[in-house]
């Protein structure tokens, strides 16, 4: 299998400068030679080219640098759509939770019913209606479900993405009230810290496998957010929220997500090194990038 790593050094998606040098980070944690030492060829695709922030807010919409964030998805979404057509199989280093907006535009018209697994302390089912802040990447898994400010929702000339039900959202403990009701409203399937502190991970992970597949989904991405899991052990991000998902659980996640032979795609995002300790967020994605692709002991 060879490995195409796409850099996206996006930070315009929320307001804390930093984000847009996880790409780097998480290379400078071995993300290539870990692949590499795995037997898989990797091909370093390099960054998508990021616009600069906007100065000003326009006057139609509370959704900060719209285009800025628009144009490095579309180029994004291209990006993603050819390494698809080329059979390698898309990582995609972040940059903020926006890029997923991309990354979605890009994959989803290879599959007839793509899955995602959202690994996540936060829902990003916001619209421009219902969110507290105008963060865009608060707003991802709404504008792929084709809800949301129309430039984003129709990257690529296409919407839906992604079919509401074929969502899974795991780690969820910071959810805003108008998520709250989309989840509710369209069916979304999500296993909260009480779920996962509650029957395990090892049920919740099976439990979605089965669910997904019950779905008959073709494809499964996995959007995995650095900040699901606890601040403990990945401090480099910037909406950190207490009592999420430990190391081991995440790394026994991805080892089932593997043993499963269902994930066609993955992101790694919202790393941000200057908000981190010498590296340890990007190196806790490294780690589990090499659980994700099969890494074992024995
Ligand atoms: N729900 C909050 C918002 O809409 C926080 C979103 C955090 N998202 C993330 N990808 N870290 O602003
Ligand atoms: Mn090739
Ligand atoms: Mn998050
Ligand atoms: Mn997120």
């Amino acid at each position: 299998l060879n490995v195409s790593l796409i850099g996206v050094p996006m930070d315009l998606g929320q307001t804390r400068r930093g984000v847009d040098m996880g790409p780097s980070a998480i290379r400078y944690a071995g993300a290539v030679e870990r692949l590499e030492a795995m037997g898989y060829e990797v091909i370093d695709e390099g960054d998508i080219e990021i616009g600069i922030s906007e100065r000003e807010v326009s006057a139609d919409t509370n959704l900060r640098n719209l285009s800025a964030v628009t144009e490095a998805s579309t180029k994004l979404a291209n990006k993603v759509h050819d390494v698809v057509l080329q059979n390698h199989f898309p990582l995609v280093l972040g940059g903020d939770h926006s890029i997923a907006i991309g990354t979605l535009a890009g994959l989803s018209d290879h599959y007839e019913n793509l899955g995602v697994i959202w690994y996540d302390a936060h829902a990003d089912l916001n619209t421009g209606d219902t969110s507290p802040s105008g963060n865009i990447h608060g707003m991802p898994l709404a504008v792929s479900i084709g809800l949301g400010h129309e430039k984003l929702v129709n990257i690529r000339d296409y919407a839906p993405k992604v079919k509401p039900e074929n969502i899974v959202i795991i780690g969820a403990r910071s959810v805003d009230p108008g998520e709250r009701e989309l989840i509710k409203e369209k069916g979304i399937k999500v296993y909260t810290m009480h779920e996962i502190d509650r029957v395990g991970m090892t049920k919740v992970i099976q439990d979605a496998i089965i669910y997904l597949r019950g779905k008959n989904v073709d494809g499964l991405h996995l959007s995995l957010d650095l900040d699901g899991i606890d601040p403990l052990y990945t401090p480099g991000v910037g909406t950190p929220v207490p009592g999420g998902i430990t190391y081991r659980e995440s790394h026994l996640a991805m080892e089932m997500l593997y043993e499963s032979e269902m994930i066609t795609s993955a992101e790694f995002v919202e790393v941000n090194p200057i908000l981190d300790e010498k590296n340890k967020t990007a190196d806790v994605a490294v780690a589990l990038m090499g659980s994700l692709f099969g890494e074992k002991l024995m």
